[in-house]
């Protein structure tokens, strides 16, 4: 039956029918890197680190979990680069030191393997040019990316015509880079890699209520535009989670 092969991507039975012998961490080989390269003389933006934003985020966990809910209308307020900056250390932030091709982040991943990059579309976020960028954990920093024609659309006609997609005041656009998975777990890295996308977006949710902004899981979206937007290859790189942040609305 269809059902029971697409439900057994849910079971971890596959992990008994492999032989992990053959993945690429047991053939000796290194890792892939902890952070997708870009060309030299890309443009980078310093962001604000944690030590530079000590009052954000002094919620406690208890209200920004009882606060917690999907947002779908944002005010024209906009965020500012502290803000950004915070959410985007809660969600992928590098927390310790990387050792042989490993980096602890604020979310957990199978094996640390961490096998998401992140894009973002600004439309209003305080000193930044409205356009695409992608984080840089590594260095806790933003790369300014080519140019969109009219992106609040192009946002939008990514997740389905979800018109509040282009409407907040930056988009979280999540790829995944199976091959940083692989490396380590071969086959039964697709369900793991699943898991890990739900603690960054949930980490995004909580962050978000520390700064009056509200954002929503994005999981219905158009693969070919949405990997179009940010220049994923579909094959090697491929977007698998979106959600829009903006200022919660004045009451
Ligand atoms: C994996 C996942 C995918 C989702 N995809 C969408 C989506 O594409 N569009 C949307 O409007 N909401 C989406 N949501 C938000 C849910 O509709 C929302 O979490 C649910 O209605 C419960 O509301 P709450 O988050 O306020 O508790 C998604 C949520 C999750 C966890």
């Amino acid at each position: 039956m269809k059902e029971a092969n697409y439900r057994n991507f849910l079971k971890d039975a596959i992990r008994k029918e492999l032989d992990f012998s053959g993945t690429e961490q047991n053939r000796g080989l290194p890792p892939p890197p902890v952070e997708k390269p870009f060309p030299a003389g890309g443009r980078v933006i310093a962001l604000p680190g944690p030590d530079a934003w000590p009052n954000l985020g002094s919620l406690t966990v208890r209200e920004a979990i009882e606060g917690r809910k999907s947002v779908r209308n944002y005010s024209r307020a906009p965020l500012a680069l502290d803000e950004l900056a915070f959410l985007l250390w809660a969600t992928q932030g590098i927390r310790s030191r990387v050792i042989k091709g490993h980096a602890f982040r604020t979310v957990p991943s199978a094996g640390c393997r961490h096998s998401f990059e992140t894009y973002l579309a600004v439309f209003r976020v305080a000193g930044l040019e409205k356009g695409l960028y992608r984080y840089l954990p590594l260095s806790h920093s933003l790369l300014c990316l080519e140019s969109v024609k009219d992106l609040e659309t192009a946002a939008a006609e990514a997740a389905l015509g979800q018109g509040f997609v282009g409407a907040g005041a930056v988009t979280f656009i999540w790829t995944t880079l199976p091959a940083r998975m692989e490396w380590r777990y071969g086959p039964a890295s697709y369900k793991v890699i699943a898991l890990d996308a739900g603690h960054v977006c949930q980490n995004l949710y909580l962050a978000c209520r520390a700064v009056g902004a509200g954002t929503c899981a994005i999981a219905a979206y158009d693969q070919e535009k949405a990997d179009a937007l940010v220049g994923a290859d579909g094959r090697e790189e491929f977007v698998i989670y979106l959600a829009p942040v903006g200022k919660l609305p004045e009451r």
